[in-house]
């Protein structure tokens, strides 16, 4: 067995398709071991990032198979979302302050809800959603939550040219954005909403991508064999080799006292900031 001086690079980069690769984890006491299929070991000790990323690959998975996702809601709407990519996410429109957050997959509202809530406590910004269908009973509830005087809903496809327009039409040219794609997650869906959004960012924020988890969940449940390539990470990619308006970038921990640098996300290559 080998003490590991991996990067914690590659170290992710191997360990991400755990469960389909044949990598085994081993929690032994106060170390980590990674057994490769090829019958390597690597041994890490608890209190190193590199234990923390596998043991942080392998809760991600299990949250996955399990739909930790599915059991929070915020200010009484139901949240698909990992706890830590909101926590993240706030750094970020604190720092930006945007006069709209514009999301595209509403759903039960609980995402736009918690942007709602930031723009109150910031005194600043409202929210636009779009949702391919907003269910009348999720419809009513948004409608008559507290925060809905900062929120727009908008149904239809959010790469329809109606509905671009429409989206267009609700924010005005001197006001900033921030674009949260959370809708139809395949590659050609998320670049299509790309190409239809980003000129909405202005230079320095961003467009975040999210759930490029599904890269890396080969034969897990509800998956489908071809999320490998076909997936907003794979969009992103395409799009800031396409236009170097954007870079794909990891904001940096507003506050680090700790070691760990490395997101624990559903929401990895999500960040594509515009930097021209
Ligand atoms: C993952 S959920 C959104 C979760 C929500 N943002 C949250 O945090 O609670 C995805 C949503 O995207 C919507 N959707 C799917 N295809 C769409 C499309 N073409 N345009 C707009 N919304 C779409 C679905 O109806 C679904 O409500």
């Amino acid at each position: 067995m080998t003490e590991s001086t991996a990067p914690i690079d590659a170290l992710s980069e191997s360990t991400r398709h755990l469960a389909a690769t044949g990598y085994r984890v081993v929690l032994d006491g106060d170390r980590v071991e990674v057994h490769d299929a090829d019958g390597g070991t690597t041994s890490y000790g608890i209190g190193t990032p590199e234990a923390f990323r596998v043991i942080s690959d392998y809760w991600l998975r299990s949250g996955w198979d399990t739909k930790y996702v599915y059991s929070f809601s915020y200010m009484g709407r139901p949240i698909i979302q990992l706890p830590e990519d909101m926590i993240r996410l706030q750094e970020i429109i604190y720092q930006i302050k945007p006069d709209v957050i514009f999301e595209t997959g509403v759903a039960h509202g609980g995402s736009m809800v918690f942007y709602a809530g930031l723009c109150r406590a910031m005194n600043h910004g409202r929210v636009i959603g779009v949702d391919i269908e907003i269910r009348p009973h999720n419809r009513s509830a948004i409608e008559s939550h507290e925060l809905y005087d900062l929120i727009t809903l908008i149904e239809g496809s959010s790469i329809d040219d109606d509905i671009v327009a429409k989206v267009r039409s609700e924010i005005s040219s001197d006001e900033t954005a921030i674009v949260l794609l959370d809708s139809n997650h395949t590659r050609d869906h998320v670049r299509a909403e790309l190409e239809a959004y980003a000129d909405l960012v202005p230079i320095g924020s961003y467009i975040v991508a999210c759930d490029g988890i599904m890269e890396g969940l080969e034969g897990a449940p509800r998956t489908r064999e071809d999320w490998y390539w076909n997936n907003p990470s794979t969009a992103a990619k395409e799009f800031v080799a396409a236009d170097d308006r954007f870079e794909l970038v990891e904001p940096e921990f507003e506050f680090n006292e700790g070691t760990i640098t490395d997101r624990v996300t559903y929401w990895p290559n999500a960040y594509l900031k515009r930097v021209r």
